[in-house]
């Protein structure tokens, strides 16, 4: 699938957490930045089903917190940090381009 863009450098803004849907819409990317340095995920956690972007973010530990059962994740590395949550979320590399934030998704 190769680099996609998912926004505008614009409208990421230090603290941010954005979801960004690809694959028809099959799946979704969890952006975040922090102290503007760069993280894509997986967008979706991956003990049940709840949105990572409505999560909450902690800059100073660089973790996502699940909304749904408060799993936290690394964002470098996806590991889940704290139960229920088990499964590492998928990791992706990220860059800003003059012309926006892109998220490399290999072919799976
Ligand atoms: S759905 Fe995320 S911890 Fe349960």
């Amino acid at each position: 699938m190769g680099w996609i863009k998912v926004c505008e450098n614009s409208s990421l803004k230090d603290g941010d957490i954005i979801g960004y849907d690809y694959n028809d819409n099959k799946n979704r990317l969890l952006i975040a930045k922090i102290k503007d340095k760069l993280f894509a995920t997986d967008g979706i956690c991956t003990h049940q089903y709840a949105d990572l972007s409505n999560g909450f973010l902690n800059e100073e530990e660089k973790t996502i917190t699940c909304p749904l059962h408060m799993s936290a994740f690394n964002l470098d590395n996806g590991i889940a940090l704290n139960p229920p949550a088990e499964e590492p979320l998928k990791t992706f590399k990220v860059i800003s381009k003059e012309d926006g934030v892109y998220v490399l998704i290999e072919e799976s």
